[in-house]
């Protein structure tokens, strides 16, 4: 292969490691930055990680130069929306603020092609429950606006003519890498699969659900869970998309359709063999009863074909690494 090496950042998290994984196999030289917060030096396989902060342009400067970078793919941030809400400063600092130096650094060194992690919540709740990337983005949460702000630097940034992005919007990232070599590692996970997965292997004594009397068919909520190799894939055609000389794009990345939480803890059940104990819970602030990807944009753009869209793989995956963490404790 011909092309240049990519820099991923955040690549030692959990989305970011999964595509850094699809990257290498398919022969990608790959770099990535990690402050290592909330990543782990061990999800980096087969590529170079470099320990330090997106923000610190100096850095980045020299890993831009050095490595002759072509592309930057940016998945460096907080992703707790209950933490954004208390401590929203943190998230424009580190989402905003920094996504602004990279762009800066980038900017400087001549990086033209950049791939943008955003996510479901800049739409904040849309009336219907589904959202197109027409939809009006009114975020509902500091995690949303940060991630939301940072899309806009990135397309003022291309409309000078310096640089095309892709920005991905992520629905309800969940599962693992099939094969068990990496998977969802943070310590104080909110996400509801990894949440239910953790407690059926015994790490959390129950599982709440957090409203049960929403305007849905069983009164819990419903999201669109995308399996995160399907998500990763949909990077490596946006990558291909800009290098074939693509316009920049804003895409979806969800299935199209969603499950209620009852629905998620029936089927963590069904491929544990363990009964959950489930709290009913009032309301979580913050909450919509519904959001559902219109992705027709993304299948249509990048040729993208989901592979795993099934709740008991996305399940098991989580479930298996959720296994492999606890042996590890034990
Ligand atoms: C949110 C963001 C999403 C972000 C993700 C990761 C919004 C609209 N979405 O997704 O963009 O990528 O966080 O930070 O802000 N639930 C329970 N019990 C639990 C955990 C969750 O009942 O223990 C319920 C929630 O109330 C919700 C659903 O499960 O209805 C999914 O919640 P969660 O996995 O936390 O993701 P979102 O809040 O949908």
């Amino acid at each position: 292969m011909n092309h240049g090496t990519l820099l991923v950042t955040g690549g030692a998290g959990y989305i970011g490691s999964h595509v850094v994984q699809q990257l290498v196999e398919r022969g990608e030289r790959v770099v990535v930055i990690d402050n290592l917060v909330s990543g782990f030096r061990e999800a980096v396989r087969n590529a170079e990680l470099v320990v330090g902060d997106v923000g610190d342009q100096r850095l980045v400067a020299n890993v831009l130069a050095t490595h002759h970078i072509e592309a930057v793919l940016h998945f460096a941030a907080h992703t707790v929306v209950p933490e954004s809400v208390s401590d929203p400063l943190k998230y424009y600092g580190n989402n905003t603020c920094k996504t602004r130096n990279l762009l800066a650094s980038c900017a400087e060194a001549g990086v033209r092609q950049f791939i943008f992690s955003s996510t479901a919540a800049v739409y904040g709740m849309p009336a219907d429950g589904a959202a197109d990337e027409g939809t009006p983005t009114m975020p509902h949460n500091p995690y949303g606006a940060s991630k939301l702000m940072s899309e806009t630097m990135l397309r003022d940034i291309s409309a000078t003519g310096a640089m095309r992005h892709v920005i991905l919007r992520y629905f309800n990232v969940a599962g693992c890498d099939p094969a068990g070599r990496i998977g969802h590692s943070a310590p104080n996970a909110t996400l509801l699969i990894k949440v239910a997965c953790e407690h059926a292997v015994g790490k959390r004594a129950s599982l709440s659900i957090f409203g049960t009397d929403y305007n849905t068919p069983d009164g819990t909520c419903i999201r669109d869970y995308i399996h995160v190799e399907d998500l990763a894939a949909a990077h490596l055609q946006a990558l291909d998309h800009l290098r074939a000389g693509g316009e920049s794009l804003t895409l979806n990345c969800g299935y199209g359709h969603g499950y209620s939480v009852r629905e998620v803890i029936d089927a963590v059940e069904r491929v544990s063999g363990h009964q959950l104990t489930v709290v009913e819970q009032p309301r979580r602030i913050g909450d919509c009863a519904m959001l559902i990807a219109r992705s027709d944009r993304l299948k249509r753009a990048l040729a993208w074909q989901p592979r795993y869209d099934d709740l008991d793989f996305i399940v098991r995956t989580a479930l298996q690494w959720e296994e492999k963490l606890a042996h590890r404790r034990a």
